[in-house]
């Protein structure tokens, strides 16, 4: 079967999804794999690696003209999709849930849709979740993007001028990114704080050395591993739970999504003239409309000596480590979805079930 990998046409995108390393694995198991020019030189994979590796370049009208599956990170452009052959198997991040008219226009062309953000979160599928991939390292970079905008260092120093006392960093949301920035904070010597709705994830900040911000008299909960919308009483008991330690962070990083849903504002007006002047939020949920109120996706806005990074995209700025692994996840669905050189559409199978968001015709999910 003949896998085509395209070049991201996103601005600033430096990944690729499938570096040369994995081309040696997919011809491995029987297929062939045609390469966009230039596709990998972002992320410092060159042509000629993926040539080594076994893979034809060719242009990306070539590679209309000669394969039948298409691979990339990014959901497709309008342009994209109009040049999909007909009958086509698409792999890309679709974020079908909030973008129906996408799928609507995938399936007009019959083309088989599968959507690496719609990986069910269940053991047997970790290895393809490319949204904890991507989050996990975006996790990390959000920490060394609010140090590099921060005026003060991390570790405590004792030193013959004086001790310099470690930073306060305070992080909403202990999903796959805000672990990861936990650890990393740890690391570099911060003091670290953190909160979130499901109760769960107590015990994981605790042992990475975090303080678990508890809310007390209101619940929100999770269904299948992810949080729910949190109620207006529960944003009253996280409010009184957080303000101290908001008032006294030095980095705030936000990184809580609701699934299909704009993210929840955690830092509001009122909480933001209470951050201390000199203060960094990272908001790595801009690009979801933020976590804070006064966010701007791709900027940084100052509000009162507070600067508030909207991130975007994190992960492009490690596109290599990021290409690798999500090259890696790509792999793992081909195992399951093409395991000996041709597609097989299992549909009883539970992770084809999550992902496939349209196929033969038929949109199999609709957004919620
Ligand atoms: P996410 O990116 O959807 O959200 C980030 C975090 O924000 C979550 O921990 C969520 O609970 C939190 N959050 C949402 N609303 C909030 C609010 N109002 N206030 C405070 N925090 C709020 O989540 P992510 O990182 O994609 O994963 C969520 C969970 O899914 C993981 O921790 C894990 O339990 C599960 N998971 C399971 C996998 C598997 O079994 N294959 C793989 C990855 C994750």
């Amino acid at each position: 079967m003949k896998i085509a990998i395209f070049k991201e046409m996103r601005a600033g995108e430096k990944r690729v999804a499938v570096t040369p390393q994995i081309c040696t694995q997919l011809s491995k198991l029987g297929h062939q794999v045609l390469v966009e020019k230039g596709a990998g030189a972002p992320a410092h994979f060159s042509d000629q690696a993926y040539e080594q590796a076994g893979a034809q370049l060719m242009s990306d009208a070539e590679l209309i003209t000669n394969a039948a599956v298409f691979v990339q990170i990014n959901p497709p452009s309008a342009a994209r999709i109009a040049s999909l052959p007909d009958g086509s198997v698409l792999i890309s991040l679709l974020y079908h849930r909030s973008d129906a008219e996408t799928v609507k226009v995938l399936n007009s062309k019959r083309v088989s849709a599968f959507s690496l953000d719609a990986i069910p979160r269940i053991s047997r599928a970790q290895s393809m979740d490319v949204l904890s991939s991507q989050a996990n390292l975006a996790g990390y970079r959000a920490v060394l993007e609010g140090a590099q905008v921060m005026d003060k260092i991390f570790p405590l120093l004792m030193t013959a001028a004086g001790t310099v006392t470690p930073s306060k960093v305070l992080i909403f949301g202990v999903g796959v990114a805000g672990l990861q920035a936990i650890a990393t904070a740890k690391r570099l010597g911060a003091v670290v704080e953190a909160t979130d709705v499901r109760p769960e994830t107590k015990e994981q900040v605790q042992s990475l050395g975090g303080k678990f911000i508890e809310v007390t008299g209101a619940s929100v909960g999770s269904e299948g591993g992810y949080a729910k919308e949190a109620t207006a009483e529960y944003r009253a008991a996280q409010r009184a739970a957080v303000n101290k330690s908001l008032a006294q962070a030095d980095l705030v990083i936000t990184t809580a999504l609701v699934p299909g849903k704009k993210a929840p504002i955690l830092v509001d007006d009122e909480q933001l003239a209470l951050m201390k002047s000199g203060a960094v939020l990272v908001d790595m949920a801009a690009e979801q409309g933020g976590n804070c109120t006064k966010t701007k996706a791709g900027e940084i806005v100052e509000i009162n000596g507070v600067r508030i990074v909207g991130a975007v995209n994190l992960p492009s700025s490690l596109a290599s480590n990021a290409s690798e692994l999500f090259g890696r996840n790509v792999l793992e669905l081909f195992k399951l979805i093409a395991p000996k050189g041709e597609m097989v559409f299992d549909l009883k199978d539970e992770i084809v079930q999550g992902c496939l968001i349209c196929h033969q015709g038929e949109i199999r999910h609709n957004p919620s």
